[in-house]
């Protein structure tokens, strides 16, 4: 059978071309994956897991009152940690009902473990734009108002992508990626690479492929298929990426069999 090192130089050239393209492609679709999730938790400057999952699992975003009580704040800063039982109110407050979150920021029947009052008491020393205390002032978070304290008390919802736009999306992917793996299968076929290596890729990039697009569609139910998307689609681009510089290597260095035809 020929090989694609046996092909003449013409052919080889624009094969090499088009393997070369393919790989562009791969390059440009890691960069439009960033350009496209990043900003869906608010901040387009990183890609974070959340970004990602997001587009296929319903997520939330939580307050960032909740997350910074949760990670210990404000007791790492000061010497006059908050009471556990204050800690507590606050966050019990975050996590009723969202309809009625400002109402019960100022449900005077709770007097002293009203949050408004936790609140104004422990942090607005350092949460102001005047901070009275000046070792660790915050002014560009103040939490005096009650609209100031309600942006950061809000967890939001990010919706995943629209069912209409994920068939668009997996009619597309899935129509044109088997086809690119088809061809990839092929050429790594043709190349002199050992048989078994061909076959390892072959399995796994038609089942990491299958794996990954089904999974679009299952992480609607369960966050379970989100993982199985980073790592099918991992897979399925590290090896797509080994099999074209695979090919291209093939093609690059010339048959050291005589030419048949
Ligand atoms: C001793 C001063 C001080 C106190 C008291 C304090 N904070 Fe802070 N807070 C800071 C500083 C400084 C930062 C920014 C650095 C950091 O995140 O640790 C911060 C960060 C935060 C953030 C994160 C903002 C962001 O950019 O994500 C939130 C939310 C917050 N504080 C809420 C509170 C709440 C609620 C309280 C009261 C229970 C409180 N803080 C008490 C000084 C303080």
């Amino acid at each position: 059978m020929k090989r694609l090192s046996d092909l003449p130089l013409g052919v080889r050239l624009g094969v090499l071309g088009l393997v070369l393209t393919l790989m562009g492609g791969l390059c440009a679709s890691w960069y439009y994956l960033f350009l496209h999730y990043a900003p869906r938790d608010g901040n387009p400057d990183d890609l974070t897991y959340v970004d990602v999952a997001s587009a296929y699992h319903k997520m939330q975003i939580p307050a960032p009152i909740r997350v910074a009580l949760d990670r210990g704040h404000p007791d790492e800063l000061t010497g006059d940690p908050l009471p556990a039982d204050e800690r507590e109110a606050l966050l019990a407050w975050l996590a009723g009902e969202p309809s009625t979150l400002m109402q019960r920021f100022e449900d005077e029947t709770l007097e002293e473990m009203m949050p408004a009052e936790i609140i104004f008491r422990r942090c607005v020393s350092c949460h102001d734009t005047q901070p009275r205390n000046t070792e660790h002032p915050y002014p560009d978070l103040p939490l005096y108002t009650p609209s100031e304290v309600q942006k950061v008390a809000i967890s939001r919802d990010i919706e995943t992508t629209p069912v209409r736009i994920l068939a668009a999306s997996t009619h597309a992917h899935a129509l044109a990626l088997s086809v690119q793996t088809l061809l990839i299968v092929a050429l790594l076929l043709l190349t002199r690479l050992p048989r078994v290596l061909v076959s390892l890729a072959a399995v796994l990039l038609g089942f990491a492929l299958l794996a990954d697009i089904a999974s679009w569609w299952l992480a609607r139910q369960s966050e379970i298929f989100v993982m199985v998307i980073f790592g099918a689609g991992g897979v399925f681009n590290g090896f797509s990426a080994l099999a074209l510089l695979a090919i291209a290597g093939d093609l690059l260095v010339p048959s050291r069999r005589p030419r048949e035809d």
